[in-house]
């Protein structure tokens, strides 16, 4: 199997990520031959829309059946679940001419998912071992790090818009990680819609917390119009600033060539 470099953008709620995901995802697609596939993690999934797709199955939807029939004791052996869940996401998986996409949308009712949540975890595992590019749109809170959903993640990329809380946020995102051992390769954190001038001052700030900064992206008002519009953003000029700047991002992340991305990988 060739490398592959999974992708993880994360972050207090309205910073950015999904802007951020769409975007990286137009650039892999764009300037790239790549494999790729794209998660939306976040149940409130703004994904789709943004990227122009239409979600009919999730994730959660499959794992809630799941569940139900083990509770109802019609699923014997444990192998067997695993592979009944797994036949069942690649179900869900939206397969488009640019990219694959999986959401993993909501588990419902109450009780523990804890079962569940761990074979989908492996499943995930599996199935990014399939595309050179994994890109995930993960969800505000934090369950994603205790989950351990994000442990095959090379790459933790935190949004912030200048906001305190965005800061603190990005740093208990950090902090929570290593608590729970998740061993990214890489931790970078991207400004979004920063006013002019205040780069130098972000990037020495989060120097302060050991995290670096990787760039900004400037805010776009096409970029505001379009998502109001629920336009994707492959809608969006080439030469709009905001997207100009992801393509530069994701070149620094290794999206957009084998060299860099084989360095991040530590393979190089
Ligand atoms: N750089 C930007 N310029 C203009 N609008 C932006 C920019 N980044 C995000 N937005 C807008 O801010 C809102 C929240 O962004 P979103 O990506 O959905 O945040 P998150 O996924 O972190 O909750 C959206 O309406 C989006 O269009
Ligand atoms: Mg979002």
């Amino acid at each position: 199997m060739r490398e592959h470099l999974v992708i993880s953008v994360s972050g207090k709620g309205g910073v950015g990520k999904t802007t951020l995901s769409a975007l990286l995802t137009r650039a892999v697609v764009e300037k790239t031959k790549r494999s790729l596939l794209v998660v939306d993690a976040d149940p409130v999934m703004n994904l789709p829309r943004a990227i122009g797709v239409e979600v009919n199955s999730t994730v959660g939807k499959v794992a809630t059946t799941l569940r139900k029939d083990i509770d109802e004791g019609s699923v014997p052996a444990a192998a067997t679940k695993q592979d009944i869940l797994e036949a069942e996401v690649f179900e869900s998986l939206i397969e488009d001419d640019r990219f694959d996409f999986l959401a993993m949308g909501r588990t419902e009712g109450e009780g523990c998912y804890c079962y569940v949540n761990r074979l989908l975890t492996q499943i995930l595992d599996t199935l990014t071992r399939n595309y050179e590019v994994t890109l995930m749109d993960m969800s505000a809170g934090l369950e994603h790090l205790s989950r351990r959903t994000d442990r095959n993640v090379d790459v933790l990329v935190v949004v912030i818009d200048p906001s305190r809380a965005a800061y603190e946020a990005a740093i208990r995102i950090r902090d929570l990680a290593k608590e729970v051992h998740i061993d990214f390769k890489q931790v970078v954190v991207v400004g979004n819609r920063f006013p002019d001038g205040m780069e130098e001052e972000v990037r020495s700030m989060l120097e302060e917390q050991g995290l670096t900064l990787l760039g900004m992206i400037p805010n776009d008002d096409s970029l505001s119009r379009l998502n109001y519009l629920g336009k994707p953003v492959f809608d969006l000029d080439t030469d709009s600033p905001a997207y100009v700047a992801v393509e530069s991002l994701a070149e620094k992340l290794g999206l957009l060539d084998e060299a860099t991305m084989l360095k991040l990988l530590g393979q190089a």
